[in-house]
């Protein structure tokens, strides 16, 4: 049995003539952040459409636990444990911070007790019985995450949770991320902001025109010429 909780295999996805992602293989174990990183239009989100379930990929193979899970719709993948954030935050804002995280919580019958420790950990506590609506974007961003949390995942995918956040919110968020990694968590983070992501990850996916550049530590792929290519390429 292998060790691995995500395998991608071969993945290809096409809009229309359009490819958006080409041959695309990486594993993920459990509890490890891994980064993925690439050009706007590279196939990040793309990326996390097709592992989450709102995608489906063309070819190749998403395993998730040892099972093939290319075809399950996205709610079965919730239950199975992945569960996503949006790039634009997807909250229900006329609903109270804590309904937010109750409605996610009941897809999967979480024990209501677990709410008030998710609500504690993503740092909204004390804005509990606000709409959603009122809140600024770090806190609607830090909802997204509680709500995919209330889910009780084995697998994260955060998609640019940083974007337009000042540094001392980016430091609470990779705190946070930190700890849920510690729990067993295992994410996959797209972000632009590669000093945030340094303090997170130890190893980067970069993408670049939906084809893998390259796998490993930042530092390196900062110093690695197809890398720098794409990012000049797109800039
Ligand atoms: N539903 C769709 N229909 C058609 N084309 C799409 C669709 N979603 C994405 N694309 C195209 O696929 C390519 C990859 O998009 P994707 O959103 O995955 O990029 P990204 O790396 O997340 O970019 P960004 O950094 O801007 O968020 C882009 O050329 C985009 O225009
Ligand atoms: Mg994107």
């Amino acid at each position: 049995m292998s060790s691995e909780l995500l395998q991608l295999a071969g993945v290809n996805k096409r809009f229309g003539a359009q490819v958006v992602l080409n041959d695309v293989n990486f594993a993920v174990v459990p509890g490890e952040i891994v980064g993925l990183v690439g050009p706007n239009g590279s196939g990040k989100t793309t990326t996390i459409n097709v592992i989450s379930g709102l995608l489906q990929a063309d070819d190749g193979t998403v395993d998730f636990l040892g099972h093939k899970i290319n075809r399950l719709p996205m709610y079965k993948r919730v239950h199975l444990g992945i569960n996503r954030t949006f790039q634009v935050p997807k909250v229900f804002r006329d609903m109270t911070v804590r309904e937010n995280v109750e409605v996610a919580a009941r897809s999967v019958r979480l024990d209501p007790r677990e709410i008030e420790p998710i609500l504690e950990d993503i740092g909204l506590a004390s804005v509990a019985s606000r709409v959603a609506g009122s809140l600024t974007v770090n806190q609607q961003k830090l909802l997204d995450l509680g709500r995919a949390l209330a889910t009780r995942p084995k697998l994260l995918l955060v998609d640019e949770i940083g974007a337009g956040l000042n540094p001392a919110e980016l430091h609470v968020i990779a705190e946070l991320l930190q700890r849920l990694s510690a729990r067993g968590i295992a994410m996959i983070v797209v972000e632009h902001l590669l000093d945030f992501l340094n303090r997170i990850t130890e190893r980067v996916i970069v993408l670049g025109a939906g084809r893998m550049l390259f796998e490993g530590p930042l530092a390196s792929a900062s110093r690695d010429p197809e890398v720098i290519a794409a990012f000049i390429g797109a800039a």
